[in-house]
């Protein structure tokens, strides 16, 4: 039973702090931890080469990228992993950059609808399936840190480490909102802080083995959102509301000053981290191709012309305009 933490922060400072202290509680309560602060690493964007997804459509057993850097130790981590501690700080209200860009990497190419289908393929052609650690269920927990002291400059933090959990299909087991930091001066000054981390740590460690839904525990504030807690909310100009990170319809009503939204067992069922959501998006990208690909083909010559305007030296085409 292996619980990672990953600190996308400082060396030593918040983020570091806050993971190490659910990861001790997650030792106590019988992990074997490992620790990665990530500040140093050299993990670059997702420059969507596709050479993922070739490895998987060719019957590699690993699914690495092209890029050489840090990535592929950070990933092998994550795959040995079976519950995850994410302590990331808020860099312009949202998550820092780096933790999208392994993110970008390690998920859309880890896909678990597309690697479900690709191992159905290979156990028929008797091939060689894929790196079993992939399908591991894996529980995670979230902590944003954040140096303000209002919460409107935190307010992607968290949605935003929730993206974390979608295409490998895990559960969230608790969040924490660490804003405020500068204030607070250091995580050792705020025992409540901590104890939250350590409850954190404790929940992920106690759920790992069991079935997702048997898991009910939730740690840290109860969001709009049944599923990932969070506070966001897509308004289309109807009672009807979306959760923007799970992608599950709601409804909501209005009671004098209070707001309600209501989110059926059956929406939550089909949120973007679960295997029927993750296979939603699968179809969808399925259905894409057989649309796209004929509409291509039939074009081509007049596409191949109208290229030239836009692949030609664009300053050359702007003066002969
Ligand atoms: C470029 C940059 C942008 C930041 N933007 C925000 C912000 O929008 N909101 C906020 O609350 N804190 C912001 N901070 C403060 C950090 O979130 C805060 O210092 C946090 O403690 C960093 O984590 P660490 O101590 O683990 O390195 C920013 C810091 C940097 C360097």
């Amino acid at each position: 039973m292996k619980v990672l933490g990953i600190s996308f922060g400082r060396r030593n400072q918040r983020c570091d702090i806050l993971v190490k202290n659910a990861l001790f509680e997650a030792k106590k309560a019988g992990a074997e931890v490992e620790f990665v602060n990530t500040v140093r690493m050299n993990i670059t964007h997702c420059h969507a080469c596709d050479y993922c997804s070739r490895q998987r459509d060719n019957g590699s057993v690993e699914i690495g990228c092209a890029f050489k850097d840090d990535y592929q130790e950070l990933a092998e981590k994550v795959y040995d992993a079976d519950g995850i501690i994410i302590g990331a700080p808020v860099y312009a209200v949202g998550i820092v950059g780096q933790f999208k860009n392994f993110m970008d990497r390690l998920m859309p190419a880890h896909d678990r609808a597309a690697l479900l289908e690709e191992n159905k393929k290979r156990e028929a052609e008797g091939k060689e399936l894929l790196d079993p650690r992939y399908f591991k269920d894996r529980y995670v927990g979230y902590i944003s840190v954040g140096g303000a002291e209002t919460h409107h400059w935190v307010s992607m933090g968290l949605p935003m480490l929730h993206l974390f959990s979608f295409s490998m299909c895990m559960k969230a087991v608790g969040h924490i909102d660490a804003y405020d930091q500068g204030r607070t001066g250091s995580p050792l000054l705020d025992r409540d802080l901590l104890k939250q981390c350590a409850d954190l740590g404790r929940a992920v460690t106690e759920s790992i083995g069991k079935p997702y839904d048997e898991v009910t525990t939730w740690v840290g504030p109860e969001g709009s959102c049944p599923v990932c807690h969070n506070e966001l909310i897509s308004l289309h100009g109807t009672t009807g509301v979306e959760c923007p990170i799970c992608g599950i319809k709601g409804k909501l009503s209005v009671e004098g000053e209070k707001v309600h939204v209501h989110f059926s067992e059956e929406e939550q069922k089909r949120a973007r981290n679960t295997l029927p959501g993750i296979y939603e998006h699968y179809n969808e990208i399925q259905n894409m191709i057989k649309v796209c690909v004929p509409k291509l083909v039939e074009n081509k010559e007049k596409l191949d012309e109208e290229m030239k305007l836009y692949t030609a030296p664009f300053e050359e085409v702007i003066k002969s305009m």
